[in-house]
């Protein structure tokens, strides 16, 4: 495969940190992870410490990134159990969406009941989409909520044969859903958690292999719109403790195992491109910039080394696996910010795809 260009690559499902939790990754150094990753922007998650559920917290966090952000970024507001509604027009012109938790994970942003996920459907009535975390039986609630308010919902993370059975039926009925899959239920499944132990820990986790196939064949059958990292960069020392937090990271190996994906024959590479790029600029609806693109050489292997990430916590689930793509340059606006071993752009050089910061 040759030296390829992917124009205006993102990861709209990524969780920076900073703030409360900057022991564990920084806006700073994560935005240098996304590009060392050959990414044009990231969005970032509302499970903060403090979590980004209203106006003021969400104007903090926009001002923080805004100051040190090396790519480009957007945010997500998260919904709670407060009821902002009054606010959320306004909150909604400075945001990529609203992200509703229906199940549990890190932080402490649960919608659990079907009542409370109504009332913020029934208010979200922006043109910035719903992402949700579902999984299993939830899938199907949500969906209902879609076929009633016709919110473009993006489903985040989904992991088993039985959701997308449930997507595609979404699907053909015609509602407006997307569906996003991470690398690691694509690439590693529960046989995989003996050898990983913690490092093998997220929400929604890993399941049979059976799974994972049938999420390859979602994506050659065009269920699957986007591949999204989910980062979740914790310490080794927390991985390691006896109440470890879910998640892994992401963003430097989700670009290297799909052209690995692609060596192999498991999808074609125009398709692996427009998964991390094209179809995610169509789903949030950005206009891809002039001169904003990622040079690759598809040819070069390497092994996944955590150490030798730009990522502040210094370890991957896929340690030691063999990947091919080698981000050789990524450019900005017109700037170059990588060049293959090192971060170019200023700390404050990234933008707000979503409107204004103040
Ligand atoms: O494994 C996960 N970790 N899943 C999520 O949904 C949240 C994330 C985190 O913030 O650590
Ligand atoms: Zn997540």
């Amino acid at each position: 495969m040759p030296v390829i260009k992917i124009h205006g690559m993102i990861d709209p499902h990524t969780h920076l940190r900073d703030l409360d939790w900057s022991h564990k990754a920084t806006f700073e150094t994560e935005t240098k992870a996304a590009i060392a990753g050959g990414y044009w922007a990231v969005f970032d998650m509302p499970n903060t410490a403090p979590s980004t559920i209203s106006d003021a917290l969400l104007s903090d966090k926009l001002k923080r990134i805004d100051r040190v952000a090396h790519c480009d970024w957007g945010l997500y507001f998260g919904a709670s159990q407060a009821d902002n509604s009054a606010e959320y027009e306004a909150i909604a012109r400075r945001v990529c969406g609203l992200k509703i938790y229906n199940n549990s994970t890190t932080g402490d942003l649960l919608i659990d009941s079907s009542s409370m996920r109504e009332r913020h459907y029934r208010a979200w009535t922006t043109d910035r989409l719903i992402a949700v975390h579902a999984e299993g039986e939830t899938v199907r609630n949500i969906i209902d909520l879609v076929r009633k308010y016709r919110q473009p919902t993006h489903f985040l993370h989904i992991s088993s044969e039985y959701e997308i059975k449930l997507l595609t039926a979404a699907k053909e009925d015609g509602l407006p859903v997307t569906v996003g899959v991470c690398p690691h239920h694509l690439f590693l499944s529960e046989d995989d958690l003996p050898t990983l132990g913690a490092f093998g820990l997220m929400k929604p986790e890993l399941k049979r292999k059976s799974d994972a196939r049938a999420l390859w064949r979602a994506i050659r059958l065009g269920i699957v719109d986007i591949i999204e990292s989910d980062h979740a960069p914790h310490t080794i020392e927390e991985k390691g403790s006896g109440e470890p937090p879910y998640g892994v990271p992401g963003l430097e190996t989700t670009l290297p195992l799909m052209m690995q994906a692609v060596k192999d024959g498991r999808l074609s590479l125009q398709k692996a491109c427009d998964m991390v790029s094209l179809n995610v600029q169509r789903i949030w609806r950005i206009t891809p910039l002039p001169k904003t693109y990622t040079v690759v050489d598809t040819d070069h292997e390497f092994l996944v080394e955590g150490s030798k990430l730009f990522s502040k916590c210094g370890w991957s689930p896929f340690e030691g696996m063999r990947v091919c793509g080698k981000v050789l340059e990524v450019w900005i606006r017109g700037h170059k910010v990588y060049d293959g071993e090192q971060i170019l752009s200023e700390s404050g050089f990234g933008r707000n795809l979503f409107g204004f910061v103040a």
